[in-house]
């Protein structure tokens, strides 16, 4: 049985989920509807059914999924409609502007028994993949104490409703939110404080850099950052265990971890003379003390959320990503501004 997509929003990601997310195998695109008619068009060239409102798209009884695609502050209703309608709800990321909304969205899909689930592709990243797999199943770096991961651009915000907090823009719930959630689908602990700190550099309205710190239920720690203002960039990824550090330079997916071998660490009789003075602390380690890993680049699929979806609508599993899962960033972003304005740690359980 093949599934009904109806697109809500065909913008630069509801057109992307129609040329390659939306698996054409499992579902047809039986609907597009957009505030904008040059999006209409575009839709229409692309070979879409276009809708004349969302009414009518939700009228359309062969559409059983709607995704939402819209700016943010439009999810939290258009999910609700949709599910009221009695369609299943993918909704891009920033699930909603705040928690209340993805409460009431939750309660309705609880009411309905339609299946809400958002869309989370950054769970399919090659560089994230290589992450989790070299701490989490070949546990390359022994016990990992502190994650940090980064992304970096010298931009600027893009033009738009990225620019203003009515439509729920700024860096945290761009970004932030699929940088959380990665961290938080690798370490499955509770998060217990979080420290941030926005910018504004270039766009007042809305935070267009931060710096996040989080500490988990076992000390262990997270370092966010977003930058849009940044021309010389820190590494993607930067990962310190007991045993060593795993770097993931940039979007090319070059990942390598340098960790110690079992021979023992030998200190120097005489003090080491570097560029900067003499140092022994901090002095290159012995080469024959140390081993060089090269990751594995693994391949991907960025069409599960949908199969996911379709299996759940069938009766098989579960949708990829839980309404709750999106929740528990959601209350670690709210953390985040919170600490941000009155410049202090935020204690939750999350
Ligand atoms: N998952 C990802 O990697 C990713 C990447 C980019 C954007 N997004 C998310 O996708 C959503 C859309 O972002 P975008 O970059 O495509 O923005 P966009 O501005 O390119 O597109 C948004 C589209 O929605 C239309 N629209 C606005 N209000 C509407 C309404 N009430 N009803 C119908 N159409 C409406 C606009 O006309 C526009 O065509 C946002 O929630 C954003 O956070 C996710």
């Amino acid at each position: 049985m093949k599934h009904g997509v109806g697109i809500v929003g065909f913008g630069g990601m509801g057109s992307h989920h129609a040329r390659g997310l939306i698996p054409k195998d499992r579902m047809d695109i039986l609907g597009v509807y957009d505030i904008n008619p040059k999006r209409m068009e575009v839709a229409q060239q692309e070979g879409y059914p276009t809708c004349e409102s969302f009414e009518a798209l939700l009228a359309n009884e062969a559409i059983d999924i709607v995704l939402v695609a819209t700016p943010n502050n439009f999810h939290r209703d258009l999910c609700i409609e949709a599910l009221r309608r009695g369609k299943h709800v993918i909704c891009e990321k920033p699930v909603t502007m705040h928690s209340g909304e993805l409460t009431d969205i939750m309660d309705v899909a609880k009411q309905t028994g339609n299946i809400f689930t958002v869309h989370q592709n950054r769970r399919m990243d090659i560089d994230y993949l290589m992450v989790k797999k070299a701490i989490m199943e070949d546990k390359l770096l022994g016990d990992v104490f502190c994650i940090e991961s980064r992304v970096q651009g010298a931009r600027g915000v893009p033009d738009g409703w990225r620019q203003y907090p009515v439509a729920g823009g700024g860096m945290m719930l761009d970004w932030g939110v699929h940088l959380i959630d990665q961290i938080m689908m690798m370490l499955p602990e509770k998060v217990t404080s979080v420290y941030c700190k926005m910018y504004s550099i270039h766009y007042k309205e809305v935070d267009d850099c931060f710096k996040l710190f989080l500490t988990f239920e076992s000390g262990k720690t997270a370092l966010i950052e977003v930058s849009t203002s940044t021309f010389i960039e820190l590494p993607r990824w930067h990962v310190s265990g007991d045993k060593g550090t795993l770097k993931i330079a940039d979007w090319n997916c070059d990942g390598t971890v340098v960790r110690a071998k079992e021979t023992e660490m030998e200190w120097e009789e005489e003090i080491v003379y570097t560029k900067a003075g003499p140092t022994k602390t901090m002095a290159p380690r012995p080469k024959h003390t140390i081993e060089e890993i090269k990751l594995e680049e693994p391949t991907t699929d960025y069409t599960q959320s949908y199969r996911a979806l379709a299996d759940a609508i069938e009766g098989n599993g579960a949708p990829l990503v839980d309404p709750a899962e999106a929740m528990r960033v959601m209350r670690v972003m709210e953390a985040s501004f919170e600490s941000s304005r009155k410049n202090e740690v935020i204690h939750l359980t999350v």
